[in-house]
Parts: structure tokens; sequence; C-alpha cells
């Protein structure tokens, strides 16, 4: 049976297998141990590059890691017993080549900037899928509003009806919001992508290390330069854990839209059949249950977060073991965010939205009583304030008609009339058509056929320098991999056959 190489000469005594499971931090080091495999070619090239370890050492240390990259990490590396994958692989290789050369790996570092170095390299990968997920929901948002451009719909302030607009305004407000939560995991991505390797414990080490070389070896923009901070801090992590939490807001928000769209009562969207449930007992039901489900994630995303600060706060420099268990906190959050958009962008572009319901509801709730009052100012030169509340009685008395606006003006002040002047029943009645309110609303931003068709264009450029973005890192990051297993190959000539 392999011992964990790391307890050999400290340590003595038995542990129960309660203990064991209790301090590993296995289940969670899954996800970052192909990471670890880089960062040990890594570190075992900068050794050579340096002269710390002899080029027969490293002869002798690249062959076994290039066969756990090639195929795969065995399972009896992630057993309790080595506490970490850094110990599991680290126990395997000595047990593969000997202490000799096996025992020199770990020369001029620490698990504490091991650890940090994995974590920052997984997460930056998790980091591009989250942004590029998002990239799928904004372009399907986009899409839809080219669709429904002159789909007039109420508009809501304390979910009344409000004023007109367009479906088109209401889904580009949801891009503008997941266009900001793209920007946040952007700015996130630059500070998580910086390498705390050869922090070592925390003080670095005095064996001649070149830190800058790994760094761009496993495709870092840059150092974490302190190295107390290096391997201490998390807030990178919290930092992208605090955007996943409000970018899970906004799908909230969108979801609880969806659920309150799609009953029986709106009757605004019908969502498709594959990702709704039905009843065990009511058989005519039709619940919006995914959409349900991406609102209470938000839920789990918060625990993450939450998780994840508190760990933090409060720990004296530099690492301290608690930092383990945050790790699983970053996995967590991020899988639920990806899991949950990933279905938003199906959710989205399979529903069916209804229209002439829409219509319907659009200019129901004197919602363009706005546009009365705005009117009676342009007519008649009054004041807003003056028009809102000739308008707000009429609204009080049950109709906007010529007559109860002159009932009310005169109510108001005896000396006003609307009788007689510019305003017509026929024209009122123009002003009153939800359409025709919202083609007035020109403004920058605004729900009016050009003003929607201008945002349209601006978002879909956006759209498009997001994607770039997105594929730069992406392909700094592949060849960053592929330079790296090649220098090492090249070292071992025979693996290459
Ligand atoms: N498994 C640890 C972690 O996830 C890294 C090991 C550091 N261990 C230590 N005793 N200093 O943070």
């Amino acid at each position: 049976m392999r011992t964990d190489v790391v307890r050999l000469g400290r340590l003595s005594g038995e542990r129960t297998g309660e203990m064991m499971k209790f301090l590993s931090s296995m289940r969670a080091d899954r996800c970052i141990a192909d990471a670890d495999i880089l960062v040990d070619i890594a570190h075992v090239l900068m050794l050579d590059k340096q002269k710390i370890i002899d080029r027969e050492i490293t002869k002798e240390l690249i062959p076994p890691l290039l066969e756990l990259f090639d195929e795969g990490i065995p399972e009896e590396v992630f057993d309790d017993r080595f506490e970490d994958v850094h110990a599991g692989i680290e126990s395997l290789i000595i047990e593969a080549i000997g202490a000799e050369a096996g025992g020199r790996m770990h020369m001029g570092r620490s698990r504490n900037d091991e650890v940090a170095t994995c974590i920052r390299i997984k997460l930056r990968e998790d980091l591009l899928k989250q942004m590029s997920a998002l990239l799928k929901v904004r372009e399907v948002l986009v899409a839809l509003s080219e669709q429904h451009i002159e789909t007039v719909m109420p508009g809501f302030t304390h979910l009344q009806h409000a004023q007109p607009t367009v479906l088109a305004h209401h889904l580009l407000a949801y891009e503008q919001l997941f266009s900001r939560d793209f920007d946040r995991l952007k700015e996130a991505y630059a500070r998580v992508n910086l390498s705390p390797l050869g922090a070592a414990a925390f003080a670095s080490t005095g064996y001649p290390i070149n830190r800058e070389y790994t760094a761009t070896l496993l495709g870092f923009d840059g150092v974490a330069a302190n190295t107390m901070d290096a391997v201490a801090s998390r807030d990178f992590a919290l930092e992208t854990l605090a955007s996943l939490s409000i970018l899970m807001t906004n799908t909230s928000r969108l979801c609880e839209e969806l659920v309150i769209w799609s009953t029986s009562f709106v009757k605004f969207v019908s969502l498709d059949d594959a990702f709704c449930s039905t009843s065990s007992i009511m058989p005519q039901k039709k619940n919006p249950d995914t959409a349900e489900i991406m609102r209470a994630k938000t839920g789990s995303v918060f625990g993450a977060f939450t998780g994840a600060f508190v760990t933090v706060k409060g720990l004296p420099m530099s690492y301290n073991r608690d930092l383990q268990e945050l790790t699983p906190h970053i996995w967590r959050g991020m899988r639920d965010a990806k899991e949950s958009l990933r279905l938003l962008v199906d959710m989205l572009s399979s529903a069916t939205f209804d229209t002439e319901r829409m219509r319907e509801e659009a200019a129901r709730g004197f919602s363009t009583a706005t546009e009365l009052a705005d009117t009676l100012v342009r007519s008649y030169g009054l004041p807003f304030r003056t028009a809102h509340n000739i308008v707000g009685r009429a609204v009080k008395k049950g109709d906007l008609s010529l007559t109860t606006l002159e009932e009310a003006a005169k109510e108001l002040d005896p000396g006003l009339s609307l009788m007689g002047k510019a305003l017509t029943q026929a024209a009122i009645d123009e002003v009153l058509e939800a359409q025709y309110s919202v083609s007035l609303r020109k403004a920058t931003g605004g729900p009016a056929p050009l003003a929607i068709k201008i945002a349209i264009g601006e978002r879909k450029k956006q759209l498009d320098a997001d994607s770039c973005v997105i594929d730069e890192k992406l392909a700094k990051l592949k060849r960053a991999k592929e330079d790296l297993i090649a220098d090492a190959r090249r070292l071992v000539p025979l693996q290459a056959e």
C-alpha cells in the first residue's frame, strides 16, 4: 500500500479513516487534478531551466508526469489517506521512479502555492465557460428582440400596468443586465489569471526559481507578486462568487417573470413542455418547474458565496487550512450558475410568446395616461403637474373622454377649459393607442422602433466584441498548454514515440 510521503517525517501514529476523511480535500480535488499535472510539469521544467535539478533528474521526472497527462490519473491517487491530490501525485511519482529523482519534484514549492495555482487554472477555464454560456443567453435575447420590435406589451412598475412598451425593450433590458454580468466575470478573470506558483509556503524559497517562467508556461498573464498574499488570499474566488451571485439574481428575476407570464391569468408566454412538469394529482397542470428551480439555484449560489466569505473572514496571514473548505464552494457556485445559464438559453429560445395577449393588455389600466397628460401639455401649454392632475382625476371618474377631461379640468380650476381648442376626441383616441405612445418614445434606449433597432445593432456589436474576448483567452490558454506539453516531450524524446 502506497504511503503518504508527506507524513513520513514529522508525524507518527495511525489515523482513523474518519480522521483522514475529515482532513482530506480529495473529493473537491478531482476538480483540480488535471491542473495539478500541468503545475507539476511546469515546475519541473523551471527547476531544470534554473539548474536547480540536473537534466538527468528531469528526464526521470517528466515521463511519469506525461503518462498521467496522457492516460489520466489512476484512481488510487484519490485515496483519502493522501490528504490531497498533490500528496497523492507526489507519492505516486516517488513510487514509480524512486525517491532519488521523485523526491526532488517538490523542491522550492509548497502545497500552499500549488493548490492556489491549481484553483486559479481551473477557475479561469470555468470562468470562460461561464462567459460563453452567458454570451449565448444574451444572443438569444437579442435574437428574440429582433422578432419583437413591434410587439406591443404593457410595461409594469409595482407589477401594475404602467406604460406600453414592446417585448424587444423588455428583453433588451435583461440583455443589458447580463452584459454587465459578463463584464464583471471578465474583470474577475484578470485577477484570477495570475500565478501564485513559487510563493512556496508563503515566503518563497532560497532556490533560484523563476516565477515568471512558470507563469508563462501555465498561460498566466503574470504573477501574484507578494508571496504571502499569493498563498493566503482567495478574494479572486470571492469576487467571482459575488459576480455569480449578481448574475443569478438577474437570472432569477427573469425566471420569476417567466413564471408570472405563464400563469393562466397573464398568459404572455407558453414554455416548451420539456421545461415544465405536471402534477401527480391534477391532470391539467403544466408547471414552469425549470424556471422555479433556476430561481432557487440563486439561493444555492448565494450559499456558496456566503460559505466562502465566512471562511476567509478572520483568517490571520498567511495560509490556514480553513482555505481548503472554501474551494468546494467555488466549484458548486460555478456549476449551479453554468447549468442554469445553459438551460436558460433553450428555455428562452423554445418559448412561445403570445403577442396577441400582450397587445390586448398593452393599453389596459389606463397605461397611456402619461401620453395623454403630455398631449395636454403640448396642446394647451399647461404645466405637466396640472395636466397630470387633470388626467388623474379623469381616471378616477372612469374614462378619458374629452368630456370627462373637461369636467376634471374644471374641478381643478374653474378657469380652465379644454373645449374648442386644439384637442378633439379623435386626437385623444389616437393618443390612447398603445402603439402610438410607444412610437413617440424615441429617446436613446427607448421602445420606439428606431431606438430599438439602433439598440439591437449596438448590442450585436458588443456581442461580437465579447465573443472575441473569450476566443482570445481560450486560444492563449490552449497555446500555452500545447507549448508546455511539447517542451516537456522534447526533454524526453522517447516519450514522443
Ligand atoms: N489541500 C490543501 C488545500 O486545499 C492544500 C494543502 C496545504 N496543506 C497544508 N497543510 N498546508 O488548501
